[in-house]
């Protein structure tokens, strides 16, 4: 079974030009920022390794200080960091043709494939990380969720598929501040196959 230590980092799934977004700045994103937060999860996860294994620390434990705090608070960010960044190149190198089980329950729960993406865009606009539609195992149904942070508004249960990441890193160097072309220019590279493939696996999960 994998561990954290020898996970090994996805390369981005698509080798297509983008529409408004540069290979300047996917190469940035890919190659600096998300292999940055799998070296520093292995990293993390090396450190907690060796302070199970030693003891040593642990008896420092503490909630506003300590080494075992710090390591708990890295472990997350940085975990979050890759899988939601894994997401979201997953769901790019599409044409935003939009058709599939997805866009049906999109439509049926929304009113119009439109509405729903207005809504996941102005969502987009209000958050300060990444947009979600997660499939909700609690009550099963699909759900938009804002994160400010990595490991920030996450909500436990939920199964990704749709994940949008409106960290300025992701648009300014192609957009400057706008935002919301970034935004709409997501959804032209949109691929919609993929989403309706994670919609139909995680859409089998329910935990209530
Ligand atoms: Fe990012």
């Amino acid at each position: 079974m994998p561990s954290t230590l020898d996970y090994e980092a996805k390369p981005l799934p698509f080798e297509k030009d983008l529409v408004g977004i540069s290979q300047k700045t996917l190469a940035i994103h890919h190659d600096k920022l998300y292999l940055g937060y799998v070296a520093k999860m292995k990293e993390v996860g090396s450190k907690l390794k060796e302070m199970r294994q030693s003891g040593v620390g642990l008896d420092a434990s503490n909630q506003s200080y300590s080494d075992l705090r710090s390591l708990r608070d890295a472990e997350t960010f940085t975990t979050n960091g890759v899988y939601l960044h894994e997401y979201y190149f997953s769901v790019l190198g599409g044409d935003g043709v939009a058709s599939g089980t997805l866009v049906d329950e999109l439509i049926a729960k929304y009113g119009s494939l439109e509405q729903f993406i207005a809504f996941f865009s102005a969502s987009g606009m209000a958050v300060r990380g990444w947009v979600v539609l997660a499939w909700d195992t609690q009550i099963q149904r699909l759900k938009i969720y804002g994160c400010d942070a990595h490991n920030q508004g996450g909500v436990w249960g939920c199964m990704p598929i749709i994940v949008l990441d409106v960290y300025e890193h992701a648009y300014f160097a192609d957009y400057g501040s706008d935002r919301k072309a970034y935004i709409a220019d997501f959804w032209k590279n949109f691929n919609w196959e993929k989403a309706n493939e994670m919609y139909e696996k995680v859409s089998k999960f329910n935990l209530s």
